[in-house]
């Protein structure tokens, strides 16, 4: 019988302090998560320096709760995997260094996890991957279709070439006096009003995956001054439905026209966009009409930044046998393909 894994997972890319025990990959047995968004609010965005101070205090107190709700001790692991990039430097840093310490200290294998596969492999906690599969990715740094062959595998399809989806969310939230983060408000205000607005759609050339959400957000921008200028009442939440369907009319078309040309067998959703409800229902719509294809989406509390996602995809580098040295470091440019 094969024995059972456990990894221990970090994740200090951005603003949540998280650790987490998962069992073979895909159980979850304990996952803690430590939010920042209180400090950062009054600033409109996460401030970087008092991001890494947060880590700082909280990292010792997460691990110990995630070890408490385990019942576990370090002698119960089997490695350490953390999140070594893309993300804030400082940030990164605490956790990378906090799992160096660890694998010293408990002689254990380290393992370094890309934060988009950390996303992606939230999915696992719910369902087994079935092979190829393609991931729409929808954060606060990143939109990029990524399609996988096989476990450790990415191609990148198609990506952003300005804003992030998440990022335009959050501009426009700010525009609209919205407090940060602002995609959860924005969906909140989408469902209340109409999209009678005409905001563009960039669909970009003929055949590309690639995605841009700059024009839509400056488009909303002057839809609001316009008004302004000329005294005309306009709804906050009919603005809000308006860019809602736009970013959800491109993401859905070209997941779905991706997911075809790639004859893939499932479609997975990831990253803290994925919390969107308009996101979530239309694709839900759409792939219902797609038999063949399975659409995975995981729960609110997959979608954003935690560290089961982590250790979920640190286990497939640990049976790869991709292990890292006491010299990694932190790289908060790392290339998801890499
Ligand atoms: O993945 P994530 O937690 O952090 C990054 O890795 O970037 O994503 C955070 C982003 C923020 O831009 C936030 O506004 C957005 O996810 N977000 C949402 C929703 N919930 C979080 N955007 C739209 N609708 C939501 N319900
Ligand atoms: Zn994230």
């Amino acid at each position: 019988m094969k024995k059972d894994i456990y990894i221990l997972g970090l994740e200090t890319s951005c603003d949540e302090t998280a650790a987490a025990i998962i069992k073979n990959g895909r159980d979850i047995i304990a996952n803690v998560v430590s939010s920042q968004i209180e400090s950062h609010k009054r600033f409109g965005g996460v401030v970087p320096e008092i991001a890494s101070r947060h880590h700082v205090e909280q990292i010792t107190l997460v691990l110990e709760e995630t070890l408490h709700q385990a019942d576990m001790t370090f002698s119960d692991l089997d490695a350490i995997a953390v999140t070594k990039g893309p993300g804030l430097v400082g940030s990164l840093l605490v956790g990378v260094n906090a799992a160096k310490a660890l694998a010293f200290a408990h002689q254990l294998p380290l393992i370094g996890v890309h934060h988009i596969a950390g996303h992606i492999y939230a999915n696992r906690l719910m369902k087994e991957f079935a092979f190829p599969l393609l991931s729409l990715v929808v954060s606060g740094g990143h939109t990029e279709l990524v399609l996988m062959e096989e476990h450790g595998s990415f191609q990148v399809i198609g990506e952003t070439r300005d804003d992030a989806a998440g990022e335009a969310y959050d501009k426009v939230a700010r525009t609209l006096n919205l407090p940060y983060p602002g995609g959860p408000h924005i969906d909140r205000l989408a469902a209340q009003g109409q999209p009678v607005i005409d905001l563009p759609r960039a669909w970009l050339e003929e055949g590309s995956y690639d995605f841009s959400f700059s024009g839509l957000k400056s488009a909303v921008i002057n839809t609001l001054h316009n008004a302004e200028q000329r005294k005309q009442a306009i709804k906050a939440e009919d603005v809000a439905a308006s860019f809602q369907q736009s970013v959800i009319d491109v993401l859905t078309a070209k997941t779905v026209k991706a997911a075809k040309e790639y004859r893939v067998k499932q479609v997975l959703l990831a990253g803290g966009v994925a919390a969107n409800k308009g996101l979530r229902a239309a694709l839900e719509e759409q792939f219902a009409e797609l038999a063949d294809i399975e659409l995975i989406i995981p729960p609110l509390s997959l979608c954003t930044d935690n560290a089961a996602m982590i250790a979920a995809a640190g286990t497939v580098l640990y049976e790869q046998g991709k292990f890292e040295d006491l010299a990694m470091n932190g790289y908060p440019g790392l290339d998801i393909e890499q």
